[in-house]
């Protein structure tokens, strides 16, 4: 299903206090995301990424609307020892949405 970038936009409040999206965008205790959608994992030279993102990225982890929906749902299911804090978004009507609205900065 299609996401819709407006419900994203809120979604996105739950991701806000770590990561920035945007013009002057700047890393926090996450990444920048602008550009995420389709990107490969963990390449945000200025980002000090966990040992558990890196090897992901490794293997060729690319960040597609699948990859993406796992985790997001259950970060730390999908990675095991990534340093995303985040407990995960439970409804994946808001998952679809917060991707459709991080695909409007690609
Ligand atoms: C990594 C999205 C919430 C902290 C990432 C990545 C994405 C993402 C796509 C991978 C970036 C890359 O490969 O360059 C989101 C979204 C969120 C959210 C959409 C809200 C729904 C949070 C929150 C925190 C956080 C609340 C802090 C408490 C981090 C950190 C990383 C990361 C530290 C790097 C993980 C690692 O290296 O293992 N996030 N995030 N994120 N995020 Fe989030």
């Amino acid at each position: 299903a299609e996401g819709d970038a407006d419900k994203g936009e809120k979604v996105f409040k739950k991701c806000k206090a770590c990561h920035a999206v945007g013009e002057d965008a700047k890393n926090k205790v996450g990444p920048v995301l602008n550009g995420i959608v389709g990107s490969p994992a963990g390449a945000n030279p200025d980002f000090k990424y966990s040992d558990a993102m890196t090897e992901m990225a490794a293997e060729g982890l690319v960040w597609d609307e699948e990859s993406l929906t796992a985790f997001l749902t259950k970060p730390k299911d999908f990675m095991k020892g990534t340093k995303m804090s985040f407990a995960g978004l439970r409804k994946e009507a808001d998952t679809e949405n917060v991707i459709a609205y991080l695909s409007t900065f690609n």
